[in-house]
């Protein structure tokens, strides 16, 4: 299929791939056209699946009145020269499972995607959201062979944004108020900050006691196997892909956003060779920088006790993809 992605000004919109058409991925997809954010090519392997959702949102154009195109593709060809690749392929969870339970099929998925939608677009940006998290943005910057600061993981904002949620349920206020922010691998061993989450600038130690705080943090950990245990069949997808869609705003429209994520580390936080989920500035460059807080002691060795667990499935990722 022959996409044209310059308009009649001769401006070529942003093209955004999202690989995987699965619950994530269409949700994705969706968010982000009906968002005028950017074209989307949406690609996966089940033939007729992208196509169908494609024209399914295609139809809906004139209804939720946006200006984006979006294609669905079996061949990573019609994806060539986009400017952000987001992979969502893979399997999700099921009830009893961990992410890391995923790393030995997500891994070939993952591998494959990565190396097949950069071979097509060598510059873009690219977004993982496939599980184990930290571990399959390590091993698709290593397939890639991409600079770091072009390879990203999301996974912080989402687990800030569950935070987020529940601290505003807790105290009755509105969201829009509460900030929050959670470090560390997308995983059991997650580390939300209470004294860097606010209402309104106040900090949440002083509005809520360490008893309660505790429970909602408990629950920010546990916010993805709450999901699949409801859901019974695979897990979260409105939140995850409103994640990836904020964080995909970040980088198309150059805004420089203070965001959590599986970032590379060289030496910050005293880690090397790995991602994992911190601060960083996100913008058209990919990650511009990457902010270091001054953790306690007690919050530094919960980072370095999650990256430990992160690296501890990097070796076994690349083993799985060959
Ligand atoms: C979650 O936490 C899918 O890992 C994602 O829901």
């Amino acid at each position: 299929m022959n996409y044209s992605s310059t308009t009649s000004t001769g401006y070529r919109s942003a093209r955004v791939t999202v690989v995987g058409a699965g619950k994530v991925g269409s949700t994705l997809a969706q968010r982000i056209i009906e968002q005028n954010l950017a074209d989307v090519v949406l690609l996966d392997v089940v033939e007729g699946l992208p196509q169908g959702v494609a024209l399914d949102l295609s139809e809906a154009q004139g209804l939720e009145l946006h200006d984006r195109t979006i294609i669905g593709t079996n061949d990573y060809a019609d994806t060539a020269n986009s400017d952000l690749v987001i992979l969502t392929a893979g399997l999700p969870r099921q009830p009893g499972m961990s992410r890391d339970d995923l790393i030995g099929t997500n891994a070939k998925v993952v591998g494959e995607a990565a190396k097949q939608a950069i071979s097509y677009s060598p510059n873009a940006m690219l977004m993982l959201v496939t599980n184990p998290l930290d571990v399959m943005t390590y091993l698709a910057w290593k397939v890639t062979g991409l600079p770091p600061q072009r390879v990203i993981g999301m996974a912080g904002v989402l687990d800030s944004a569950r935070l987020q949620t529940f601290i505003a349920m807790e105290l009755g206020v509105s969201i829009g108020d509460v900030t929050t922010l959670v470090l560390g691998g997308h995983g059991d061993l997650m580390i939300p900050l209470p004294r860097y989450c606010t209402v309104r600038g106040v900090p949440l130690p002083e509005l809520l006691d360490p008893a309660t705080i505790e429970r909602l943090t408990e629950r920010t950990r546990n916010g993805g196997a709450e999901l699949v245990k409801l859901y019974k069949r695979g897990g979260a997808y409105y939140a995850p892909s409103s994640s990836a869609c904020l964080m995909a705003g970040a980088i198309l429209n150059n805004q420089s956003r203070l965001l959590p994520a599986a970032v590379y580390l060289n030496g910050e936080y005293g880690l090397k060779d790995i991602f994992i989920g911190v601060p960083c500035r996100l913008g058209n460059q990919g990650v511009e920088s990457i902010l270091e807080l001054k953790l306690t002691e007690e919050e530094q060795e919960a980072l370095h006790q999650s990256a430990a667990s992160v690296r501890s499935n990097i070796d076994n990722a690349l083993a799985s993809f060959g």
